[in-house]
């Protein structure tokens, strides 16, 4: 069905980018062992009037070359604009960015459209916003490789490759509004991969799909990731979603909070368990699950204290209702209320 030899075939590259960009390429490929995408203490800050969102607060991610994983959280809570970011749509405010050889933070406007051109394809949720709509799907495949100046033999050899592993090949004719829902992401994903980046980036792809169309779409993508060695980001709210990717990654206010994975329990053919892990960031900081916040409700609350106990391998963390009510040689208290007027260690001499 797929031929993943011909992904990065040198004869089918396109003319762009100029020799040094595709070197620098090749040079990332043969060092393939280094993290394909790196954010480290990530910052962006909408500025609208005088008012400041922080969309991203510290983030740090890390993506093996060729992984697949998927990125869930709240709404607001940042995953569109990490998106944003690692498509080069957006810049980001402060921090480190690095996908493939390209610092993000520090990128001209010129090597941005290289960048937006061959490196990464996107998938938006809205089925609309990916297609031309009186394109044909064959047609709405080749545009991009069209913009990039490829021939027209080299062009239609791939888009029918492509049509193939879709599992499009009779809807070549067809215009996107012919398509069901799941068959026009199916294209989306045609065009996503029509330049034959190294990354592909789907913001909530199923998000418009019911959940059958969802799975269809989500083992494709699996079956891409491993037979052209794509990497792939995708946001989804999809529940079920840890069977079909390496590994999710779990963001809140602007951070990785933890990661799950899904592994075969070997008691049962087929069965799977799941399992939560919360991250540590470099300062050594984690973030409390939400449930156990609940659980605790009020206890663990901004601003108030925790005890930390090391205990066996582990850490039992306890919340601590009130500040701790110390004298100090000063005569006042740690929780900072002024000596009470009665208190006859603090009354004055007269
Ligand atoms: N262009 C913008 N201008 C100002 N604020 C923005 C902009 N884009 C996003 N934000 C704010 O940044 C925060 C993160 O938004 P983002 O779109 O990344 O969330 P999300 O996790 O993708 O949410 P959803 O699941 O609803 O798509 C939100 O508070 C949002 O209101
Ligand atoms: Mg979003």
């Amino acid at each position: 069905m797929v031929n993943a030899e011909r992904y990065r075939n040198p004869s089918h590259q396109f003319q762009a980018p100029a020799s040094d960009e595709e070197q620098e390429l090749q040079e990332l490929e043969a060092t393939s062992d280094e993290a394909y995408i790196e954010c480290q203490d990530l910052f962006k800050i909408y500025k609208r009037s005088d008012l400041e969102v922080v969309a991203l607060r510290g983030l740090d991610l890390t993506v093996e070359p060729g992984e697949l994983i998927a990125i869930i959280g709240a709404s607001g809570s940042g995953k569109s604009t990490l998106m944003n970011l690692l498509a080069g749509l957006d810049r980001p405010s402060a921090g480190h960015i690095r996908v493939g050889s390209r610092d993000l933070l520090d990128i001209s406007d010129r090597e941005l459209v290289l960048y937006r051109r061959l490196e990464v394809g996107f998938v938006w949720q809205a089925t609309g916003r990916n297609l031309v709509p009186y394109l044909s799907v064959r047609d709405n495949i080749e545009l991009p490789m069209s913009m990039a100046g490829v021939s027209t033999p080299d062009r239609h050899s791939w888009s029918t490759e492509l049509l193939e592993a879709l599992g499009l090949p009779d809807k070549a004719n067809r215009l996107p509004h012919q398509l069901s829902g799941g068959e026009q992401q199916r294209v989306a994903i045609g065009v996503a991969l029509s330049n034959k980046p190294p990354l592909l980036l789907a913001d909530e792809p199923t998000g418009e799909l019911d959940t059958q169309t969802a799975t269809q779409v989500f083992r494709l993508l699996r079956e891409i990731n491993v037979a052209y060695k794509v990497t792939i980001v995708m946001v989804t709210h999809y529940p079920g979603v840890s069977e079909f990717v390496d590994r999710v990654v779990h963001i809140r206010d602007g951070r990785i909070s933890s990661e799950s994975y899904s592994t075969p329990t070997f008691q049962r053919d087929g069965e799977r368990v799941e399992e939560e892990y919360l991250v540590v960031d470099r300062a050594g900081r984690i973030q409390l699950p939400p449930d156990i916040l609940e659980r605790f409700t009020g206890r663990f609350r901004q601003g108030g204290l925790a005890k930390a106990d090391p205990e066996g391998d582990g850490v039992t963390i306890r919340p601590i209702d009130d500040r701790p009510r110390t004298n100090t040689p000063g005569g006042r208290t740690t929780n900072d209320e002024p000596p009470g007027q009665d208190d006859s260690r603090f009354r004055r001499n007269p």
